[in-house]
């Protein structure tokens, strides 16, 4: 079963496709599926959407399935509206990230741009009447007027200038939405566009981050109809949250922790099970070796399904056959320690850089320029030199801020997790 066979890797080991993507969970049947251990955190969601005014506010680590639990979230409030459980709740298709530079007029179009998508691609399951939803011709009609000025936002984001010179044909457009989502849903109750700000945190500073919010508060996170879910890691949302002007708008923000272990077996028969072409499936990774792969990268979900796919990719292209292979936690343990010599062979950190990076790991992944004193340094300036040697070495990575350059955060890379567990190994064996 070596690739020289097949292209196709998954097919060869029976399966449909990749049980391991990292991408966040789809909004579908398929995402309900695949979503495990989150119960508890979908009904406080989903109770929350329903029953409060404010627009809920997640916080938790990159790659913890914050994006995952909105999708299932909101696919699982659409079916129950469409079951006539509970009120209208549609989620809109695409989540948005804010810029520093976002324009909030250009950021407003976007999204009456998604509701209008998201009707005309549920106008066959919805009840029409009832949410006087226009005519095919008249929602593809909004669609091109508001797409203009989308698209020309994509890239970089839109100026002033292109957005006052609104063709009237636009304007029009974004009139007649705001007109159709007042007339709607002018009772709260009437239900709500799941909408979701995702990844605040790629605003760098909380205070850039406070002040585009509070300019999108009237204009955005106020539009009858829609509902918002924002979510971020790093402290960003607890901070956004607690601003002055936002109280009373943003809910009190979630801490998502990670999926719990005694979740792990569920979370991963559950990929293997939707992707099996047939009952005999031959999983690179299974039970065993997802949770020890989980721990190593510090239980971060994203990064443990990287490493499973780049594990598969490893063994397969060395002609393992996992049909008849027994031994794949101890392949895997081949595969980490392959890996991590990889990285130390190519690389010279020393002794005190090392110190830095045990620290860190210890520390849970991440620092600020502000934490040198835990580390033992005097000045972040005497630091510097040994972060940059983690960093050559791929070991860690720095976020810089865009404004500030002295705001960063400097983390672990999924390698570096690997690294660290090959560390902490030859240690124990070496007492
Ligand atoms: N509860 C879960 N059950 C199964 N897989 C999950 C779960 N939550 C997240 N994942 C998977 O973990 C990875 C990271 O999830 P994601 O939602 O993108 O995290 P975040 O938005 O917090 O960065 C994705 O591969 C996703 O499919
Ligand atoms: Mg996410």
């Amino acid at each position: 079963m070596s690739v020289g066979g097949s292209l196709d890797i998954w097919k060869s080991l029976g399966l449909t496709d990749s049980p391991y993507n990292s991408l966040p969970i789809t909004s579908d049947e398929l995402g309900d599926k695949l979503l495990v251990g989150r119960e508890a955190e979908l009904r406080s969601l989903s109770i929350s959407l329903l029953n409060l005014h404010t627009h809920p506010t997640l916080e938790g680590g990159n790659g913890v399935g914050k994006t995952s639990l909105v999708s299932v979230a909101g696919y699982r409030l659409f079916q129950s509206y469409l079951a006539g459980e509970s009120k209208f709740v549609l989620p809109l298709q695409k989540n948005f990230q804010l810029s520093a530079r976002e324009n909030v007029s250009a950021f407003r179009v976007k999204v009456f741009l998604q509701v209008v998508q998201a009707l005309i691609a549920n106008r066959d399951t919805l009840p029409v009447q009832k949410l006087s939803i226009p005519t095919i011709p008249v929602l593809e009609g909004w669609r091109r007027a508001l797409r203009a000025i989308s698209v020309s936002s994509e890239n970089g984001g839109v100026s002033e200038s292109s957005v006052g010179t609104d063709s009237s044909e636009l304007a029009e457009a974004i009139d007649e939405v705001k007109t159709w989502l007042e007339t709607q849903f002018k009772d709260p109750q009437s239900g709500f566009f799941l909408c979701v700000i995702d990844n605040l945190e790629l605003l760098e500073t909380s205070s850039e981050a406070k002040a585009l919010l509070e300019e999108m508060r009237d204009e955005v996170l106020n539009i009858p109809g829609l509902r918002w879910v924002l979510c971020g890691a790093r402290g960003i949302v607890r901070s956004v949250a607690s601003t002055g002007r936002l109280v009373g708008f943003l809910g009190d923000p979630v801490d998502i922790l990670p999926v719990r272990d005694e979740h792990i077996g569920a979370l991963i028969e559950a990929r293997l099970n939707a992707f099996k072409i047939e009952d005999v499936v031959s999983a690179p990774v299974e039970i065993d070796g997802f949770l020890m792969l989980y721990h190593i990268g510090h239980k971060n979900l994203r990064i443990a399904m990287k490493y499973c796919q780049d594990f598969t990719l490893w063994a397969l292209m060395r002609g393992v056959d996992f049909s008849k292979t027994e031994e794949k936690v101890a392949l895997l343990e081949e595969w980490l320690t392959s890996m991590a010599s990889k990285i130390l062979q190519n690389s010279v950190v020393g002794k005190r850089a090392w110190a830095v990076f045990d620290a860190l790991t210890r520390k849970g992944g991440s620092l600020k320029p502000s934490d040198f004193p835990e580390f033992g340094f005097k000045s972040y300036q005497a630091m510097v030199p040994h972060l940059q040697s983690l960093s050559s070495a791929n070991l860690i990575e720095s976020v810089v801020d865009n404004v500030d350059a002295r705001k960063k955060t400097i983390s672990v890379l999924p390698l570096g997790w690997v690294v660290n567990y090959e560390r902490l190994k030859n240690h124990a064996g070496a007492q």
